[in-house]
């Protein structure tokens, strides 16, 4: 029963999410487009927003590209710079940093979330829920730390690197590298593609089209021609 329910989590239920994630997403895009937005609830109450989403998007933007890295770096690339050793002290020391910058910011927003009455009265179910998800798997992944640390040769970094690459590149095997890792990584990496998989349904969609060019516009708008 164990090997099955690890087959399928982490060899079906990954194909699974990201499926449901890319077709969900096109359908959204194409079938519902007015729906596709951050819902921000700055208009409501800006106060207590900038340090709290700030921090969040920091921490979680740094997060994402740090496991984007961290996972898909062939071994023979990174051990050109450094050990085994080094990379997995690397990520749980940055990720750590990331993780609890990101954390400062969520208690932050999901405080003013509960508590600005203005703020409570536009909350969608699904916005909690969504914030609270990430939240569980900002937790997990700290708590994941502990167990990186008992294995400071990397062992456990590379099984789970060995699942991450062998998933995206769809070979055969990928869930046997997880089969005998710690719970704690198992259940951080099962809501992470829960995450994957619901996010076509939410405003996590806003990932998508975020207005990057604005960080480099110059900061003159012409609005009509002189005389
Ligand atoms: C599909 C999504 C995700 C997958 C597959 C995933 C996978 C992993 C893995 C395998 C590790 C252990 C890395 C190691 O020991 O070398 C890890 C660590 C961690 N993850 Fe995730 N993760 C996902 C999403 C997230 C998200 C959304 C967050 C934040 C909200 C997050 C926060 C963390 C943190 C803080 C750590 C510990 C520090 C580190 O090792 O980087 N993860 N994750």
């Amino acid at each position: 029963m164990e090997a099955y329910l690890n087959d399928f989590f982490f060899g079906i239920y990954p194909y699974i999410a990201l499926m449901v994630m890319v077709v969900g997403t096109i359908l959204r895009y194409d079938q519902d487009p007015y729906s596709w937005k951050a819902d921000s609830s700055q208009l409501m109450r800006s106060k207590g927003m900038r340090w709290g989403n700030n921090l969040f998007h920091v921490g979680i933007i740094l997060l994402f590209f740090g496991h984007f890295v961290g996972l898909l770096t062939p071994e023979s690339v990174y051990h050109l710079f450094m050990t085994s050793a080094q990379k997995q002290w690397l990520a749980y020391t940055a990720g750590g940093i990331f993780g609890w910058i990101c954390f400062v910011g969520m208690v932050m927003l999901i405080y003013r979330r509960l508590t600005d009455p203005r703020i409570r009265a536009i909350t969608k179910p699904a916005d909690m829920i969504v914030l609270l998800l990430i939240f569980a798997q900002l937790v997990l992944g700290l708590a994941t730390i502990p167990e990186s640390r008992a294995h400071p040769d990397g062992s456990s970094m590379i099984a789970l690197a060995n699942w991450a690459q062998y998933i995206v590149t769809f070979r055969a095997g990928a869930a046997d590298f997880v089969l005998h890792e710690a719970l704690i990584f198992k259940l951080h990496i099962v809501l992470g593609l829960t995450l994957v998989l619901i996010f076509p349904f939410t405003r996590l969609v806003h990932m998508l089209s975020a207005p990057i060019k604005y960080l480099f516009r110059s900061g003159y708008q012409i609005v009509r021609a002189r005389g």
